[in-house]
């Protein structure tokens, strides 16, 4: 139940009811896509829900009782279908999906054998065969009335001129989806980039502009590349109207019989016989969504025999015999607010977008990177613009283009600044060619300190708690005091408390990330992270403790951990213990040449060079020294000396390279690989031919497979801490 008075419902309908007709018309009338699908679903859900509690408020013109859109086309002519195009009831939850496959079998009062396909992402279109030859091929348009696109479907290979095969009857309208296969709109994109042509954000917008082009207004040269667009479509079939008898019984028949007629059917299909069957499907085609070769947002569900379709009927919307289940979406339309220029540690000045926050696949996103200058142009965005977002599951959210239709000529063009935004330094690439800007004041800028800060304290390096992006920020731009405990980080095990108690911080807000404005004084609200007041008086935190603590427990840390936290570039873990353990001490690396340092087992010369470079630079070097001033004995104890590495450990795992995937029970990833290596193993993060053991554990996936592949002896999770011995 809505909860909605009478009266609220009434006007709540009618409101829906304008913005859908709105929506719908411009994406039918003028191919613009003003909102994403899911939140049009949304809508128009809401509506649905509120005309079935309060029937009275469902007036003839409600969009729920077309298919959406009109076909108000005036750039094709109008074709009225033979039998009307009807469009799908959706639903978002596997338990609404089974409820209406149970309340499906009890409308039908029989068990039902369904027939799962997977949705294209694309656009519908009817083909009318008059005696075997295609005759007429209209978009959906209203359902009732669609667009003449014949002359462009002619050039569509995939689609036949005429049926092959036997049995069609005198006329028929084959119905399918047409649309640009996955490789395909990406090959047509770098084609239309590289001809200064505007690229598309994503294949459906592709095919819709494609399919509803006029040739007419097109000059030679463009006529070519309309072809070109229109010989790169596909279609798949998925119905069939306007055939009173077909000789066969079921919709999956139907498919067998179009394709021997030479129509193209989609290979993704599976006759279930129970909810469980459908959802199997669901959950499977959920998983694989990007490895099919074309772009799907969901999967409908039908009933396979066609005598329960005619019994079952429809409403004026959609047909009672089958359902789209939809996928969360992985593309949404928001707003591009600003482009900012983020420094990095490693000095690099990257732009990336500030956006309208936004929920796509399952979390709110407000920013994303734009790499660089260059991508910046390439994607054509503005500021101001309303521009497609894409978040497929866990990957990086990604701006896909501008909606070039909504621009209202407020939008302005983003300039890259020309000096540093945390320091001021003039930005330049490192060298000529290069792609990237960086910021040259590597020793000073904020930035670039606040990063390599952070990183020292990162898991991969030092792994102090206390020491994250937010400690690494206080400590090297706070607002108070005007210079910094740290202007770089030779003087991180330095640093006492009597430094961290004044940093004053400005607050940042959750929502947009920006620094919080008092709502009187408008000034920033501030912070004190490492000053707490304890009975009125003024003590340190507890993050200030641990801090201080953590800094102090890091000096006993290994060796490998410093080499990887003085931030030298390309000696992340693996190189770092492989001069650790080779070399015994910093001296000794600094003592050898590039030959004696690339010549080290997973070093290799560009490590060695860079390794060399760093070290012949002053401020580096003080760093070292300010660190070993500190405590930081930079030297394994016991160690040998140059050439004699440590004994290789004696364990379970001795020899044995070993992948671990998945978690393991009790164990952090770190953890894992640590008792790994251990245990005498040798960590590798790829599964090949060398690989001795893969231990697999909840969350595992291609590693696993790979292993299976190529025969690896593979060890679950449970049998990981009894393997190693512990
Ligand atoms: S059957 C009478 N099967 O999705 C039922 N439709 O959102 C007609 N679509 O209008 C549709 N893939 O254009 C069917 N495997 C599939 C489909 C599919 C994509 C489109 C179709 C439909 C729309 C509804």
């Amino acid at each position: 139940m809505s909860g909605l008075t009478p009266s609220d419902a009434h006007a709540q309908a009618a409101e829906l009811r304008d913005r859908i007709t709105e929506l719908a018309d411009a994406y039918y009338a003028r191919n613009e896509l003003l909102v994403a699908d899911a939140d049009y679903d949304e809508l128009m859900r809401r509506l649905e829900e509120i005309e079935r509690e309060f029937p009275e408020v469902q007036s003839q013109d409600s969009p729920t009782q077309f298919v959406g859109g009109s076909a108000d086309s005036t750039l094709f002519d109008p074709v009225v279908h033979r039998e009307r195009l009807y469009s799908l009831d959706n639903v978002f939850t596997v338990e609404e999906l089974t409820q209406w496959m149970a309340k499906t079998e009890r409308d039908a009062d029989q068990a039902v054998q369904w027939l799962c396909e997977v949705k294209i992402d694309g656009l519908a279109l009817s083909m009318r065969y008059e005696n075997g030859l295609l005759v007429q091929a209209a978009t959906r348009g209203d359902g009732v009335t669609g667009e003449d696109v014949t002359e462009n479907v002619r050039l569509i290979p995939s689609i036949p001129q005429r049926l092959t095969g036997e049995g069609h009857p005198d006329v028929v309208e084959i119905r399918g989806e047409v649309f640009f296969r996955t490789a395909e709109f990406a090959d047509l994109n770098t084609r239309q980039a590289f001809l200064g042509e505007k690229t598309f954000a994503n294949p459906r917008n592709a095919a819709s502009g494609s399919l509803r082009q006029k040739a007419e207004s097109k000059n030679e040269r463009q006529l070519e590349l309309m072809q070109d667009r229109l010989k790169r479509l596909s279609l798949y079939v998925h119905g069939i109207g306007a055939w009173a008898h077909p000789p066969v019984a079921n919709q999956s028949e139907i498919y067998e019989l179009l394709s021997s007629w030479g129509m193209p059917t989609s290979p993704y299909w599976s006759v279930v016989l129970d909810a469980a069957g459908a959802v199997a499907y669901v959950e499977r085609n959920g998983e694989h969504r990007h490895d099919l070769e074309h772009e799907i947002d969901g999967v409908v569900v039908k009933v396979d025999s066609l005598e329960l379709h005619d019994r079952l009927g429809a409403t004026s919307r959609a047909p009672r015999w089958a359902i789209a289940y939809k996928y969360p979406p992985e593309q949404v339309n928001t707003v591009l607010l600003d482009i900012v220029v983020g420094v990095g540690r490693t000095g690099r000045a990257t732009p990336y977008a500030v956006m309208k926050p936004v929920t796509v696949a399952g979390s709110v996103v407000r920013q994303a990177t734009l790499h660089n200058k260059a991508v910046v142009v390439q994607k054509g965005v503005l500021l101001g613009d309303t521009i497609v977002l894409r978040k497929a599951g866990d990957v990086i959210p990604e701006i896909l283009g501008p909606v070039v239709e909504l621009r209202d000529g407020t939008q302005r063009e983003w300039v890259m600044p020309t000096g540093c935004p945390e320091c001021g330094a003039t930005l330049a690439p490192a060298k000529e060619g290069d792609i990237d800007f960086r910021c040259p004041n590597t020793e000073h800028c904020p930035a670039q300190v606040r990063g390599r800060v952070e990183h020292i304290g990162s898991r991969g390096a030092l792994d102090i708690e206390g020491l994250g992006e937010v400690t690494a920020a206080a400590l090297t731009q706070p607002i108070v005091p005007a210079t910094p405990p740290l202007t770089s980080e030779a003087g991180l095990f330095d640093l006492t408390i009597d430094d961290l108690f004044p940093i004053e911080v400005t607050v940042k807000d959750s929502e947009t990330g920006l620094a919080k404005l008092d709502e009187k004084t408008g000034q920033p609200v501030t912070q004190t992270p490492f000053r707490a007041t304890v009975k009125k008086e003024l003590v340190p935190s507890q993050d200030a403790l641990k801090l201080i603590k953590g800094l102090a427990d890091a000096k006993s840390k290994d060796l490998w951990r410093f080499l990887v936290a003085l931030n030298i570039r390309h000696v992340g873990p693996v190189a770092a213990r492989a001069l650790a353990s080779h070399f015994g001490s910093l001296t000794a690396i600094d003592a050898a040449t590039v030959d004696e340092l690339s010549a080290v087992d997973g070093v290799g010369a560009i490590i060695a060079l860079s390794l060399v470079e760093w070290l012949e630079v002053d401020w580096h070097r003080d760093i070292v020294t300010r660190w070993r001033a500190a405590g930081v004995p930079f030297a394994i104890p016991g160690h040998p000396g140059p050439g004699a590495a440590l004994e290789t450990i004696d364990g379970p795992l001795a020899g044995m390279t070993v992948v671990v995937t998945g978690t393991m029970p009790g164990f952090t990833r770190d953890g894992a690989e640590e008792a790994v290596r251990q245990a005498g193993g040798k960590v590798s993060s790829s599964v090949s031919k060398k690989t001795d053991i893969v231990f697999v554990g909840e969350g595992a996936g291609s590693k696993q497979t790979k292993a299976e592949e190529l025969g690896i002896r593979i060890v679950q999770a449970a049998d990981f801490a009894g393997t190693l011995g512990l």
